[in-house]
């Protein structure tokens, strides 16, 4: 389907993108909910998400879930309504800003993708170099150890519940993280390193303002990294961003790939 020109931002700050791409060999990517509009599922914060609309849920999920670990597994197995954010996620399909996202990545110009979505559909696209750094909602992840396991590897006994960790004992909880829950070390420690060797930094459809996620790109600032920004509307990073493009990422990023095409034909 061709996109509608009004949904894109003027050609000549995409073509300053594309050349900008192209002439990185590390673009650092932080990714949030906006990335997965165009897959069908809402965002949380900014026009039509979900906490806009219903209001922010009890930000003490984490303590909740430490202080009945069993109660929520059992709650897991017995869920008493359908919520349609998890319907949503559940039929949802990597969209055209995901693949473009991976031939960056085939390219070399993307090193490293830190996403704060939990819904899989980087790694379904086939992004590799990635910190799911609010978890996967298809993984379950050791609170102690912070081992992580594909939900479909292993075997929850609803008889024997919380699941206990084989490796060190600890509670079993979904990797997705909850309000309150401390994000593992060793993610951030990766997304840390990714941003200080970064020769670019992009921010996609992340109201950039839930942290530690969104020190990253603040981080990539501070050491004179320059930022793109893609998102419909003004974010607390827009004024430091040296473009910040307005409009849907699903429709700009294929249309990124295009211009750096373009840029790579005119080279050979
Ligand atoms: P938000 O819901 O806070 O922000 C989504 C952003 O996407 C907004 O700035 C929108 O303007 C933008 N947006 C909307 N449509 C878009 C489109 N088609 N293309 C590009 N951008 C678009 O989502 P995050 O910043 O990801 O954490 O939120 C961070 C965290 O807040 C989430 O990971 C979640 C929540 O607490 C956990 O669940 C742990």
């Amino acid at each position: 389907m061709e996109t509608k020109q009004s949904e894109l931002p003027n050609l000549s700050e995409l073509k300053k993108v594309a050349e900008l791409l192209s002439r990185s060999q590390n673009t650092v990517v932080l990714a949030g909910a906006g990335m997965s509009k165009e897959s069908g599922i809402p965002t949380f914060r900014g026009e039509g998400g979900l906490w806009t609309i219903n209001g922010e849920p009890p930000l003490n999920q984490y303590e909740i879930f430490l202080d009945n670990p069993k109660q929520w597994w059992t709650e897991k197995f017995t869920p008493t309504n359908t919520d349609s954010f998890a319907t949503a996620l559940d039929q949802s399909k990597p969209n055209q800003g995901h693949y473009a996202l991976v031939q960056l990545e085939q390219l070399g110009i993307i090193s490293h993708l830190i996403t704060q979505n939990v819904d899989d559909l980087h790694r379904q696209a086939g992004q590799i170099s990635i910190t799911e750094i609010h978890g996967n909602r298809y993984w379950i992840r050791c609170i102690t150890c912070n081992s992580r396991w594909p939900k479909k590897s292993i075997t929850i006994q609803q008889d024997l519940l919380p699941p206990i960790c084989e490796l060190c004992n600890g509670i079993l909880k979904s990797d997705t993280v909850m309000f309150g829950e401390p994000i593992p070390p060793n993610l951030l420690e990766t997304c840390h390193s990714a941003t200080q060797k970064a020769d670019l930094f992009l921010t996609i459809g992340t109201s950039a303002i839930v942290y530690p996620a969104a020190q990253f790109p603040i981080m990539a600032l501070e050491k004179g990294i320059p930022l793109i920004e893609i998102n419909p509307e003004t974010t607390p990073l827009s004024e430091f961003a040296l473009i910040s493009l307005k409009g849907p990422s699903g429709k700009i990023l294929p249309e990124i790939i295009k211009l750096i095409s373009e840029i790579h034909t005119r080279k050979v």
